[in-house]
């Protein structure tokens, strides 16, 4: 009956007054707005085959209630950022000193009415205000099996080569919350992949990239959508 309930009202142009109804419903029986937005802040360092992803998914409208609304980088050359222009998503550069003093930064953050903070390849320290303004608000993906191969200096290549390093026989990805310490935040999803004598450095990055660009956007949107902000 909601279904039509909609399809008569819009037909006779009262949906705006039935789509209230509706809500109202919805929010009695799940306990949250059925139009509530959650709004992400991209973060990236790097190339941003990440922050592509997650642009891309939200984009398609399988998550109506979740957007990117914006991409932070620290660096001026980021191939993120043509990632976000080429989605129209907004981005800001910041430098280290906006970090140590994040008042301008959280500031731009609650301007765009951010609600999700997404770490995707930043290699930078998150400043405790800001993890204050998002409690339990920010994530990160990174690329090995934490807590192995976690802390800091432990991103991106270093973590293949040590991986090939130690001859371990199978690495993943670890999506986890943003605490002060580098990757020690309460795990939300990990999936791992073999390795091969004959692999290297190199072919261990393509696998884990593959697992990221395959999780990393839905694993967001579930987490998102268990919060009950
Ligand atoms: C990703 O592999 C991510 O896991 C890693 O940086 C890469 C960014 O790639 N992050 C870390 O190492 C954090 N410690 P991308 O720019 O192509 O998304």
């Amino acid at each position: 009956w909601p279904i039509c309930v909609v399809l008569i009202s819009s037909l006779l142009g009262e949906y705006a007054f039935f789509k209230n109804y509706l809500n109202n419903i919805y929010k009695k029986m799940t306990g949250r707005s059925a139009d509530k937005r959650y709004k992400i802040a991209v973060f990236a360092s790097g190339g941003g085959s990440n922050a592509e992803r997650i642009i891309k998914y939200f984009s398609n409208g399988l998550a109506k209630q979740i957007s990117v609304d914006l991409l932070v980088t620290n660096k001026a050359l980021a191939g993120a950022i043509t990632k976000a222009q080429n989605h129209d998503v907004p981005f800001i550069i910041i430098n280290d000193q906006d970090l140590e003093v994040p008042t301008t930064l959280i500031q731009t953050l609650k301007d765009k009415k951010i609600t999700h903070i997404v770490l995707a390849g930043f290699l930078k320290k998150i400043p405790k205000d800001i993890l204050n303004t998002y409690p339990n608000r920010i994530i990160n993906i990174h690329p090995a099996l934490l807590p192995k191969y976690g802390g800091h200096g432990m991103y991106g290549h270093n973590v293949h080569e040590a991986v090939k390093k130690n001859g371990d026989t199978e690495t993943g990805i670890s999506i986890h919350l943003v605490n002060e310490a580098y990757d020690e935040g309460k795990l939300i999803f990990q999936k791992s992949c073999n390795i091969y004598a004959d692999d290297t450095a190199e072919s261990i990055a393509q696998k884990v990239l593959l697992l990221e660009h395959t999780h990393f956007a839905p694993v967001i949107k579930d987490w998102i959508l268990a919060d009950d902000i």
